[in-house]
C-alpha cells in the first residue's frame, strides 16, 4: 500500500472521509524548527470546506491537534504526529450509493482491487484526505522558509474562463473567493462556477503553484528528478489530470529558439534571462522559480442524472445528492503548496550529501 510519501522527509496519512478522524505522520523533520498548531492553521482554513459559496457546505473546522514530535514549542527531530477530526459528516446521503458505481469516482476500482470499500463520502478515496497533507505541507513550508524559499498557488483557470496573465496582483489571491490574482478574471470565474452549480453541473480548472527561492541544484537524477516528483506529488491529488512544468505541454508547439532559456551573468552569477523550463534542467533546480502548473477535472458528484450499474451489475441511473464543491480548483491551491512544500523539503534533505566541496 502507498500512503507514504517522500524519502527522507516523508509523511504517511491515514483515515477516512467519515471515519472519527484522520491524520497524518511527518517524520525527518529537523530538531529545532518552532512549530505550534497555529502554524498549521491557516493552510487548514484555507482548504477547508464551507469558506465560500463556491466550495462545499459541509462545515468542518479541521482543527489541527500536535500530538507528538514537538516539545516546548520546538520539534524534537521525532516523527510529528496531527490529528484532525471529523465532525460534520452525514453519512445518511450516502446509503442509495452504498451498491453502485458513481461515474467519475473511485467506487469501481476501489471494488476491483479490494473487493470491499467505505462508500460514506467515498471513504478513502476522498479529497477529506488532503487535510492530512496541507497539515503536513504547513511544517515543510516553515522550515522551506528559514531556508528562503516562499510557496505561492492560485487558479489560473476555470472552465473556459482563463487567466491570460497580464495583471498580477499577489495581494488579490486570498481576497476573491476563487484564488485567482486579477479581481476581473475572478469575478468571470466565480459567475462560472455559480452558473455550473444552478445547472446541477459542475466545471473543470487549473492551478499554478511557484516556488521562489529554491538554490540551485536540488533534485536527484536519474528516477529521484525534481520535476518528476513533483510530478507524482501533483498527481497525487484527488482529481488532478494533468501536471505541465514551465512551459509544459505549449513547449510541444515551440522551437528552441523561442523555448531556450538564455544564460547571463547575474550578481557575478551565471542565471537563465527567461524561465520555459519552469526552474528545472536536467531534473535539477536552477535557480529560477519553480513553476508548476497541474489541471483539476470537473467535480464527478453532479446532481445530472447519469447511467451507471450497481455493484451486482443491473442497469441503473444515478443524481449524486449531498454537499459537494462545484469546482475544486479552488481549494486545490493550498493542497498543490503542500505538496510543492513536501517534495522540496525532501530534496533539501536529499541534497545535502551531494558534494564533499
Ligand atoms: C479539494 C478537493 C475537493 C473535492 N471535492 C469533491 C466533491 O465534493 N465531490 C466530488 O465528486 N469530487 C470531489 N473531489 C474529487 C474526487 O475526490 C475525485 O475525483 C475522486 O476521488 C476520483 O479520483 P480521481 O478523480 O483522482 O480519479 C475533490 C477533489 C479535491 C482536490
Amino acid at each position: 500500500m502507498s500512503n507514504t510519501f517522500g524519502r527522507l522527509f516523508r509523511f504517511t496519512t491515514w483515515g477516512e472521509s467519515h471515519g472519527p478522524a484522520l491524520g497524518v505522520v511527518v517524520d525527518g523533520c529537523p530538531a529545532g524548527l518552532p512549530l505550534d498548531e497555529s502554524d498549521l492553521q491557516r493552510d487548514l482554513d484555507r482548504r477547508r470546506p464551507g469558506q465560500s459559496r463556491v466550495t462545499t457546505q459541509r462545515k468542518e473546522e479541521d482543527r489541527a491537534e500536535i500530538l507528538s514530535g514537538v516539545f516546548e514549542g520546538k520539534t524534537t527531530g521525532h516523527p510529528i504526529s496531527i490529528l484532525i477530526r471529523n465532525k460534520d459528516a452525514d453519512s445518511s446521503k450516502y446509503e442509495p450509493l452504498r451498491n453502485l458505481f458513481r461515474p467519475g469516482h473511485a467506487d469501481f476500482t476501489y471494488i476491483q482491487k479490494w473487493g470491499i470499500r467505505d462508500h460514506r463520502g467515498g471513504g478513502r478515496s476522498s479529497a477529506r484526505e488532503t487535510a492530512a497533507r496541507v497539515a503536513a505541507g504547513a511544517i515543510a513550508k516553515k522550515l522551506l522558509a528559514r531556508l528562503g524559499v516562499s510557496i505561492l498557488g492560485y487558479v489560473d483557470q476555470v472552465g473556459e474562463v482563463r487567466w491570460d496573465g497580464a495583471h498580477f496582483d499577489a495581494d488579490e489571491i486570498e481576497r476573491n473567493i476563487v484564488r485567482c490574482p486579477d479581481a476581473e478574471t475572478a469575478s468571470r470565474m466565480e459567475a462560472a462556477i455559480l452558473e455550473a452549480r444552478k445547472a446541477g453541473d459542475s466545471v473543470g480548472g487549473a492551478i499554478t503553484v511557484l516556488a521562489d527561492g529554491v538554490p540551485a541544484g536540488w533534485g536527484e537524477p536519474l528516477y529521484g528528478r525534481l520535476d518528476s516528483d513533483l510530478a507524482a506529488a501533483m498527481m497525487s491529488i484527488n482529481a488532478v489530470k494533468g501536471v505541465e512544468i514551465g512551459s509544459g505541454f505549449r513547449a510541444a508547439g515551440m522551437r528552441g529558439s523561442e523555448n531556450n532559456d538564455p544564460f547571463e551573468m547575474k550578481d557575478g552569477e551565471p542565471g537563465v534571462r527567461t524561465n520555459n523550463a519552469g526552474g528545472i534542467l536536467g531534473g535539477i533546480s536552477t535557480g529560477a522559480p519553480i513553476v508548476v502548473r497541474f489541471a483539476v477535472k470537473p467535480t464527478s458528484s453532479i446532481l445530472i442524472e447519469q447511467d451507471t450499474v450497481t455493484t451486482s451489475g443491473e442497469k441503473t441511473t444515478v443524481k449524486v445528492e449531498g454537499r459537494h464543491d462545484p469546482c475544486v480548483a479552488t481549494r486545490a491551491v493550498p493542497i498543490g503548496e503542500a505538496m510543492m512544500a513536501l517534495v522540496l523539503a525532501d530534496h533539501w534533505r536529499l541534497g545535502l550529501g551531494s558534494r564533499i566541496e
